[in-house]
């Protein structure tokens, strides 16, 4: 599958998930704008894809910021004329029980990773649709599916992103854009930091597959809904878990 010609923007592409779908991309032919927080770990992964002969572009802005969002969005569209693709996979983590979880933690995973959804895909999807192409992928997680103890915050934010994927995969098929999400069980990325050994141990022994996905691997099912061969899946959900959830 092949991206040339096409442009994608990749939410929390500094690190983990998002860089390894920002390299793939890369690799297929996509120009990418690699985006974050930290400028440092953004110009790291440019100089990387661009190691690749790629078009990159580097972007700081706090997705759960809708100006900030916006005004990302408008950059990359004037810096390479479109944009086909959006990834919405910025994300925060934070393992809490809930009777410790605090209003600032509550709205801040909400904030980040269900309304950075919104306000990344309200100022993209309006160009893909007078285009008549785009994709939207959000990279979610089996907790929006099954709940998960501790995870109360988390698994609203990836629940809500369920629903936005399906009322959107509805409204905008008559336009040309699909609009599907990605749900993973562990993935080794930074984000198991916020993980003891010991509940990581526990984890690895729920894990039916014997291992912890790698984020390469969730890339390659980004890749799969970001290509044309994909112009006919919409809608869905894709439980990436080792079979953690079946
Ligand atoms: N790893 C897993 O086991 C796992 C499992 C299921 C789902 N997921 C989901 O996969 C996605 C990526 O996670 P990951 O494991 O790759 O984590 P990661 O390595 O910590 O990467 C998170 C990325 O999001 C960026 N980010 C965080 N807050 C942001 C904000 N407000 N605005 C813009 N960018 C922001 C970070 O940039 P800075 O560092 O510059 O802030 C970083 O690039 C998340 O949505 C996560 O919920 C991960």
């Amino acid at each position: 599958m092949r991206l040339e010609g096409k442009t994608a923007l990749i939410t929390g592409s500094s690190s983990g998930i998002g860089r390894a779908i920002a390299t793939r991309f890369a690799r297929a032919g996509a120009a990418v704008v690699i985006n974050g927080r930290n400028e440092a770990k953004i110009a790291g992964v440019v100089k990387e894809i661009e190691a690749l002969g790629a078009r990159a572009i580097g972007i700081r802005a706090n997705v759960g910021n809708f100006a900030e969002a916006r005004a990302m969005v408008e950059r990359a569209e004037a810096e390479f004329g479109h944009l086909d693709i959006l990834v919405c996979n910025a994300g925060v983590f934070h393992h809490t029980p809930f009777l410790e979880l605090s209003e600032a933690e509550w709205d801040e995973v909400l904030t980040v990773d269900l309304k950075g959804i919104f306000n990344c895909a309200r100022a993209a999807l309006g160009p893909m649709a007078r285009r008549r192409w785009g994709r939207l992928i959000c990279i979610t997680a089996i907790s929006g599916l099954t709940g998960y103890p501790e995870m109360a915050h988390i698994a609203a934010a990836k629940t809500g992103a369920h629903g936005v994927v399906k009322a959107l995969a509805a409204e905008f098929a008559p336009l040309g854009i699909t609009v599907n999400a990605i749900a993973p069980g562990l993935v080794e990325t930074p984000i198991l930091s916020n993980f003891t050994e010991e509940a990581l141990a526990n984890f690895r022994r729920r894990i039916p597959i014997g291992r912890i996905g790698r984020p390469e691997e969730i890339a390659e099912a980004a890749l799969y809904f970001a290509s044309e061969e994909a112009a006919y899946t919409t809608g869905q959900i894709l439980n990436l878990s080792g079979a953690t959830l079946i």
